[in-house]
């Protein structure tokens, strides 16, 4: 039902790894959801990507014109320094248009994390991109201290997040937009009917300009009151379809 991207930064996989289980748990959600992963522009020139001995991975690059047309992004973020990575930063820079329009409100995102230390600024990783969520309007989804993030009986890399956990966010956040999609698109339609009901009503029930007939007042109670019960019935008709 939410269309969802997967916007990351990679450079020796780790966190293409776990966008591929997100996206996995995200088509697992039972809630419809569509999942793409993409990356962010390189800005490192390729003589540099080869001295740090980094990989080029073959995914879409996204532009921020695109970001319309998601209802939620997860956002990969390899650790640089405890904050995002200059890529990803340049991304959030490239979004000055969305940000003025407004393009981005109403829409939901979350983080995921690899560092090469155990928790090597991952939550300091998260803090430094939540501005750029507020600027836009967009609703922050942590993923929060699952079952998963509390098992600390074995060493899982750089941090508490591994393809298990991958999985239970890609599916919690896909069950959170969904819900707020569905919600959304029913309330609007709700408000839809209800608009068009009582144009319909008031144009059925105008007075004409005699009013003394007392059978014209009754008849706008009693129009008014069928046009409350008819929204009613046309919300549980709608309510029906979703
Ligand atoms: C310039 C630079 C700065 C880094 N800063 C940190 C850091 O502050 N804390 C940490 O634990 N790891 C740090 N790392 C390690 C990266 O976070 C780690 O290699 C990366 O998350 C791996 O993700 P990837 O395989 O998807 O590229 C740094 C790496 C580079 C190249």
């Amino acid at each position: 039902m939410a269309v969802i991207y997967i916007i990351i930064y990679s450079l020796y996989g780790h966190i293409k790894t776990l966008a591929e289980e997100i996206k996995k748990g995200i088509e697992a959600s039972g809630t419809g959801s569509t999942a793409t992963i993409y990356q962010v522009p390189e800005t490192l020139p390729a003589e540099v990507i080869t001295k740090m001995h980094g990989v080029k991975f073959d995914l879409p690059i996204i532009d921020a014109s695109e970001l319309k047309n998601a209802d939620g992004f997860l956002f990969g973020l390899p650790t640089r320094f405890g904050n995002v990575p200059a890529q990803i930063k340049a991304f959030f820079d490239s979004t000055g248009g969305e940000w003025v329009s407004g393009a981005l409100k109403e829409k939901f995102a979350g983080t995921f994390f690899s560092t090469g230390s155990q928790h090597g600024g991952q939550e300091t990783t998260a803090f430094t991109s939540i501005t750029w969520f507020v600027h836009q309007g967009i609703t922050y989804v942590p993923l929060g201290y699952t079952p998963e993030l509390q098992d600390n009986t074995e060493l899982v890399g750089g941090g508490p997040w591994e393809k298990n956990v991958a999985r239970t966010q890609g599916d919690r956040f896909a069950k959170i937009v969904s819900a707020y999609v569905k919600g959304n698109s029913f309330f609007k339609a709700t408000a839809a009917y209800a608009t068009t009901s009582t144009t319909n009503d008031n144009t059925r029930t105008q007075p004409t300009e005699n009013t003394t007939n007392t059978n014209t007042n009754t008849a706008t109670n009693n129009n008014t009151s069928n046009s409350a019960s008819n929204i009613v019935a046309k919300c549980l008709v709608l309510l029906w379809k979703f």
